[in-house]
């Protein structure tokens, strides 16, 4: 039963098309997801881990059987909370996979070996796409429009202009 629900766990800062894509995908394969946001202190953020969920949430009110959590701490500690054994990771260049292939067995191992990783790959148009490539396009005033969500631009943009003026301290996002 644990096996119809999985956990698609990441940073979303911000949340991406390409992570989207992923949930959408991942909505179809299972009878429930839950996307776990790292809330992590010690790492800089641009988003709260409350402003992340938040972002999330907004985009996903037609996926019914998607929720969002925040989490902090092991990974296989909150998948054990939520009953869940399967653990989705988005895949996307070589690049991806030595990183991927360490957490994945890093995971596992932490687990007793219950958890498994399930790797979707990214589509077509999201290969190349990442949160950190959206923040540097929006930090030089680019346009991230074919990047994130419409509901997003802006306070994306707003964020890399407070940081940009140095009026954002990245260290206290998760604050
Ligand atoms: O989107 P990201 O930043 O690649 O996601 C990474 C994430 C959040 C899945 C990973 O950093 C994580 O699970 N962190 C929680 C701490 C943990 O469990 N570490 C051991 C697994 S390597």
């Amino acid at each position: 039963m644990e096996d119809k629900k999985a956990v698609y766990a990441g940073s979303f800062d911000p949340i991406t098309k390409g992570h989207i894509d992923i949930m959408k995908r991942s909505a179809q394969i299972f009878e429930k997801v839950i996307v776990g946001v790292l809330d992590n202190k010690n790492k800089k953020n641009w988003f709260s881990a409350d402003e992340r969920l938040e972002m999330i949430k907004i985009l996903l009110k037609d996926l019914k059987n998607v929720e969002v959590q925040t989490f902090d701490g092991l990974l296989v500690t909150f998948m054990e909370k939520n009953n869940a054994k399967i653990l989705i990771r988005g895949l996307r260049a070589v690049s991806d996979y030595e990183y991927e292939l360490q957490m994945a067995l890093t995971n596992s191992s932490l687990s007793g070996n219950k958890i498994e990783t399930i790797f979707l790959t990214a589509s077509r148009e999201n290969l190349y796409l990442s949160s950190s490539i959206v923040k540097e396009i929006a930090i030089n005033e680019g346009d991230i429009k074919e990047f994130v969500y419409e509901n997003h631009i802006n306070i994306i943009k707003e964020r890399a202009r407070l940081i940009k003026g140095g009026n954002f301290n990245e260290k206290n996002s998760n604050c």
